[in-house]
């Protein structure tokens, strides 16, 4: 990461330098919020969700450069477990799955899998935040594996019989548990007046956010509370330069954030995104009214 980061500031360095232009230094998950607003006219304040392979959080953008900070994983983020656990049922070796990530081949066999065969726990039930967390899951999923792996007289590496519902089971585990933790999200919104109360909106957005299931349990979530969901397409959730170049825009309209050419200039790994209200929402410590996560 460190050293990827490194070769992109070289370059753009040296480009603003040589083409006498600004250099606006972009948060990265800032860029998957705002995507949307380039595609659509969406004004703040609104809700993200943004879910990839390195992150996933919670937050209201209330301007280009202007976040409320309310959950984010405490451990892993969705997309790299579930990379994880597609690398650890070996679906590259599934005639179906060679060419796709880790999410993209649980999503495709899921679609086929009936999740009611595995039942794993959805993570913290008993804490009434917004933070994530997903090693425990697929601790609980790589547990399953294991035990299958001995009933079918399998070697890891080796295919299972049952991946179809183990991909399925996964995948619901994952969209209920982000449901939830946003389900609450949206009730701090709307206790503390966050959100405008003519056509409040949830963003969906990142690597994670293309997947269609995941899409389908969070619109449950808003129609069950009244926001609009606003998604943009899946090219535009994962990682992509166009994102870059928006956010890029979006600042230099709001001349914020604009740096001259020859600006020192270092990048940060791990930056926070906006102001941190993760210690409000717990102590709101809001009780979810029931939903169905009728799919
Ligand atoms: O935002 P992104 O492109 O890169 C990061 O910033 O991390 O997200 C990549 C992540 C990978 O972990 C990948 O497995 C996951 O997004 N992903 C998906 C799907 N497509 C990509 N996860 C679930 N369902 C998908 N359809
Ligand atoms: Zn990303």
């Amino acid at each position: 990461m460190a050293l990827s980061l490194g070769i992109g500031l070289e370059f753009s360095r040296r480009f603003v330098r040589q083409n006498n232009k600004p250099f606006i230094p972009i948060h990265h998950m800032e860029a998957h919020a705002l995507t949307v607003r380039m595609l659509e006219p969406v004004s703040f304040p609104f809700l993200v969700l943004l879910i990839s392979g390195g992150h996933s959080l919670l937050a209201v953008a209330r301007g280009v450069d202007d976040f409320l900070l309310l959950g984010h994983t405490l451990d892993e983020a969705p997309g790299d477990s579930l990379d994880k656990v597609a690398r650890r049922l070996s679906l590259i070796r599934h005639p179906q799955c060679s060419t796709l990530s880790g999410g993209q081949a649980l999503e495709l066999l899921a679609k086929d899998g009936d999740r009611t065969k595995f039942s794993f726990k959805t993570p913290m039930g008993q804490s009434y935040d917004c933070s994530f967390s997903f090693a425990g899951l697929r601790n609980q999923i790589n547990m399953t594996i294991m035990k299958k792996e001995a009933e079918e007289g399998i070697e890891r590496g080796s295919l299972l019989s049952c991946v179809n519902d183990i991909a399925a089971a996964t995948q619901h585990t994952v969209a209920c548990h982000l449901a939830k933790r946003t389900h609450r999200a949206i009730l701090f919104c709307k206790a503390n007046g966050l959100l405008p109360s003519v056509s409040p909106t949830l963003v969906l957005s990142g690597g994670v956010a293309s997947n269609q299931y995941i899409r389908k349990v969070l619109r449950i979530i808003t129609d069950a509370t009244g926001l609009c969901l606003l998604s943009p397409p899946a090219k535009y959730c994962t990682d992509n330069g166009v994102m870059i170049a928006w956010n890029g825009v979006e600042r230099l309209r709001e001349g914020s954030g604009v740096l001259p050419p020859n600006a020192e200039i270092s990048y940060e790994p791990k930056a926070q995104l906006g102001v941190d209200l993760t210690a409000a929402v717990k102590a709101a410590a809001i009780k979810l009214p029931p939903v169905r996560m009728k799919m």
